[in-house]
């Protein structure tokens, strides 16, 4: 096969896949996604937000990554990854210049932390190369949510994990002061939420009551600490049964193991603690009554009560009651590290979001600075 004969093909194959999603769009507005050919081939597939312009997003990534040029290595997992993200950003982008509703048009990003925005365990710092461009989405009027695991009752832990981006808002010349405040903060998955606020010059508490779903509220108190003692002593257990050399740390509304000091836990070790975590809280009852979320952090297991579904859905909720804003699930972006099925914390988010996958802070600096330049201009793609 001739390099241009290769490029032909696998751009009918993204052809395709393109018109079997948009035909799966279609019976599930019709109310019969179970009918669509892709839901036939693929019975577990989920929700598309939005239309996939994968055909285009393979001509982009096609000539950044030599796909089709190359003869020894096939299309790999993150090839087709990278295409759905510049996929999915191209459509946000067409929508953001074309739809006619508030609710089809990208409104709100929202970041996961580790991994995502900064490497794992680290901060973002004022030199990080993702500022700029996380600015950027703020001069164009649009929200920024950091929807992270990390639980901390007190805003100014978070300052210190994102001083860098708080700074910047403070200080930037070309934000409005009503920009400024489009930044928020949810953590503990679905927990505690944070606004920027421009009187006080830093993040400050918005009270539960102002931003929690009915799901949540729901919740009894008592289903929560058992969940969290169940996996407490769940953990407990499997470090003891494993001979890992991890302590157990207890918050208000998660449960972690961390590897002792000068110890480092494997991956395996940690794929096998969440997974047996997640196995035998999905038998307990009064994990069934609530949401919960087990994942590897990648040198940490967590148990948290809630998951980012809900911390994206109590994001869009309360910019809708408080700021008057139509925020769906098609007019926000949910960027992050973690989209395995199990063990993995973004998962959750595919329902409440588009998503983009990215694998490194430079992948997200890199799908930054694409979809800034296709939401400033259509004839740049
Ligand atoms: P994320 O990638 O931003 O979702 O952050 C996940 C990381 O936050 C975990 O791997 C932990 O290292 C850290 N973390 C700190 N506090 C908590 C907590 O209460 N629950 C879960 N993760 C936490
Ligand atoms: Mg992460």
């Amino acid at each position: 096969m001739t390099n241009s004969e290769a490029r032909r093909r696998y751009a009918e194959v993204f052809h395709d896949l393109e018109v079997l999603i948009q035909d799966h769009i279609e019976m599930a507005s019709a109310g019969t996604p179970q009918l669509s050919r892709l839901c036939q081939l693929v019975p577990s597939v989920g929700v598309f937000f939005t239309k996939l312009p994968l055909e285009k997003a393979y001509y982009i990534e096609d000539e950044r990554r030599s796909i089709s040029k190359r003869r020894l290595v096939a299309p790999s997992f993150n090839d087709i990854r990278l295409i759905l993200n510049t996929a999915q950003i191209l459509q946000l982008a067409t929508n953001f210049h074309s739809a006619r509703h508030q609710h089809e048009k990208l409104q709100l990003v929202t970041f996961d932390g580790d991994i995502t925005l900064y490497d794992d365990g680290t901060n973002l710092d004022p030199d990080s190369p993702l500022l700029p461009y996380l600015l950027q989405l703020l001069e164009k009027g649009l929200y920024i949510g950091i929807v992270t695991a990390a639980g901390y009752k007190e805003p100014e832990k978070y300052y210190g994990r994102l001083a860098g981006l708080i700074d910047g808002i403070k200080t930037s010349t070309e934000l409005t002061d009503a920009q400024r405040e489009n930044l928020l903060v949810m953590g503990g998955e679905a927990n505690y939420l944070y606004r920027y606020q421009n009187d006080a010059g830093m993040l400050v508490t918005v009270p539960r009551d102002q931003w929690v779903l009915d799901t949540m509220n729901g919740w009894d108190e008592d289903d929560i600490k058992s969940v969290l003692d169940y996996a407490e002593s769940g953990l407990n257990n499997y470090i003891e049964k494993l001979s890992v050399q991890a302590i157990v740390i207890r918050k208000e509304r998660g449960v972690g193991i961390v590897a002792k000091p000068g110890h480092k836990l494997i991956r395996e070790q940690l794929e096998e603690l969440v997974l047996r975590i997640d196995r035998n809280l999905r038998q307990y009852p009064p994990a069934q009554k609530i949401n919960w979320c087990a994942f590897n952090g990648g040198s940490d297991v967590w148990v948290d009560i809630g998951d980012k579904s809900l911390g994206v859905r109590a994001l869009q909720q309360f910019l809708r009651v408080n700021d008057g804003k139509d925020i769906k699930a098609a007019s926000t972006l949910h960027v992050g590290d973690q989209f395995s099925s199990i063990g993995a914390n973004d998962y959750a988010s595919r329902t409440a979001a588009t998503t983009a996958w990215i694998s490194s802070p430079m992948e997200t600096k890199n799908l930054l600075v694409d979809l800034n330049n296709y939401l400033e201009n259509t004839a740049n793609y």
